[in-house]
């Protein structure tokens, strides 16, 4: 058996046709930078989004940390965030000069707990930010009241979770914006780095586009604030256009599978299974299992070919880059557990059916082997 994490040729071998059409399209036109596929996109994405605006840039991080200074975030303001994640949250805001301040996480859900946070706003903080792990939606509803409480916008980091739903509104329209990621193995991935601000504010909208694009002002040459450099590519619009048909086909197949997993293997001695919570729907980007030993559930599956990956071995307030938030062991007990004890196995939707009844027979005969 050999099955790994994601198989985006089996992805490419479905929607050949389309994704090559789009590219020739591009290269044929010559219009590399900016133009329709661009505009396109981000409007359908937006559509698809439920919200008004969306504005493409290079990739998820930048997507944060230019939504963040379009808010003002600058030196002395604080974010309120988690360390459950991966650390692009949180550079977001060291790059804007902001201090991140770490919420523990639930975890029923894996997202950010809204119990913790009315204790971590300050008169500094300017932005609440939770994450979207997994695919699973934070409790954005529990979350906006928080913040309303405190007049601060909430911008939802949902990397993980292009069509994660709550109450029938997806990621993308559940805060006052949202920042995605295309990186190719994302539920909705590009053929490089690729990334998008989602909001119906147009001001915000408008800011962000200006400082991705050397805060341009009205004429050519006219920079009217520090901006940067970061766009998305025309090539990258082209294949997400493709490719953001089939988006909500793809979901229901993680979907089903999440749901072949739950069946398999409920029961399994020591292994707690990842649930979808009442109020929320999954887009179920990765499929997380805890295990007290996981480490030795890893090395079980990897000598039997089945590919695992642990998203994340290290809370963030406990990387070294993220040394200046002043984070230490101890603070985040829920998010410091979840960092020893989880596991992603194989979910992607063209993970054949006996592929994930294999990995789950294994999981079975570690978890009988007294787990
Ligand atoms: C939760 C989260 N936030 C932000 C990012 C950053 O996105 P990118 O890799 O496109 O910069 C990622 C993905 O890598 C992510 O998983």
């Amino acid at each position: 058996m050999a099955v790994p994490m994601v198989d985006l040729r089996a992805q490419y071998l479905r929607i050949q046709e389309a994704v090559d059409a789009a590219i020739a399209r591009v290269v044929g036109s010559t219009q590399f930078v900016g133009g329709e596929d661009c505009r396109l996109f981000e409007q359908e994405f937006a559509a698809y989004c439920g919200a008004r605006h969306a504005v493409g840039v290079a990739n998820g991080t930048d997507a944060l940390a230019l939504a963040l200074r379009a808010y003002g975030v600058g030196p002395g303001d604080e974010v309120v965030t988690v360390a459950n994640t991966f650390i692009a949250t949180g550079e977001a805001i060291l790059l804007n000069g902001a201090r991140p301040v770490f919420v523990d996480v639930d975890e029923a859900s894996f997202t950010m707990d809204p119990g913790g946070l009315e204790g971590a706003i300050t008169s500094r903080t300017k932005v609440i930010l939770p994450v979207h792990l997994y695919g699973h939606p934070a409790p954005m509803n529990e979350i906006r009241a928080v913040a309303e409480r405190h007049g601060l916008p909430v911008l939802e980091d949902a990397a993980q979770a292009h069509g994660a739903e709550i109450a029938g509104k997806r990621a993308g329209s559940l805060g006052h914006a949202a920042c995605f990621s295309f990186y190719p193995g994302k539920n909705l991935g590009a053929y490089g780095d690729a990334g998008m601000v989602v909001t119906d504010d147009a001001d915000f909208a408008a800011r962000v586009r200006q400082v991705a694009n050397h805060g341009a002002g009205k004429a050519r040459y006219d920079n009217v604030v520090p901006g940067t450099n970061s766009r998305l590519d025309t090539l990258q619009a082209a294949v997400l256009r493709a490719k953001l048909p089939h988006l909500e086909g793809w979901t229901a197949e993680r979907r089903e599978r999440a749901a072949a997993y739950a069946r398999l293997l409920e029961g399994v001695p020591g292994v707690v299974l990842p649930r979808e919570q009442a109020w929320g729907r999954s887009a179920w980007h990765l499929y997380t299992l805890r295990v007290a030993n996981r480490d030795s559930l890893q090395a079980h599956l990897t000598a039997r070919g089945i590919a695992t990956a642990v998203h994340y071995p290290r809370p963030i307030h406990l990387q070294p880059a993220m040394a200046t938030a002043g984070g230490r062991a101890g603070d985040l007990p829920v998010s410091e557990r979840l960092s020893q004890e989880v596991i992603q196995v194989p979910l992607y939707p063209e993970l054949p059916i006996e592929s994930l009844e294999g990995i789950a027979r294994e999981i079975r005969a570690f978890g009988g082997a007294g787990a």
